[in-house]
């Protein structure tokens, strides 16, 4: 299993917490299955950016991104080099440090910030 570090979220998950994922699963499926309610607008199929996580750390140890996911990417709220969309980025073996931006594409545009 490999350790994720989940920083703290106001909402999601307050404290942050520390969770185990078995590798090849995705960031998305790990942080759901561990009671983390990050969202998944387009049901982890590439189509949406509400699923976005910045890894501060362990980034290089995941399969680059495809393009369409870059793509989707480029529009997602608080974009930054080491984002990626959880549900594509699957956990390596390398233990990873994961932060769930504030803001989801959804909630920015209905000005909850
Ligand atoms: S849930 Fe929509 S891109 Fe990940």
């Amino acid at each position: 299993m490999t350790q994720i570090i989940v920083l703290p979220h106001v909402e999601l998950c307050p404290e942050g917490t520390v969770i185990e994922a078995a590798p090849g699963t995705s960031i998305c499926d790990a942080l759901l299955d561990n009671g983390i309610e990050i969202e998944h607008a387009c049901e982890k199929s590439c189509a949406c950016t509400t699923c976005h996580v910045i890894v501060r750390e362990g980034f290089s140890s995941l399969a680059e991104a495809e393009e369409e996911e870059e793509d989707l990417l480029d529009k997602a709220w608080g974009l930054e080099p080491q984002s990626r969309l959880s549900c594509q980025a699957e956990v390596g073996d390398v233990a990873l440090v994961v932060e769930i931006p504030r803001y989801t594409i959804n909630m920015a545009r209905e000005g909850k910030h």
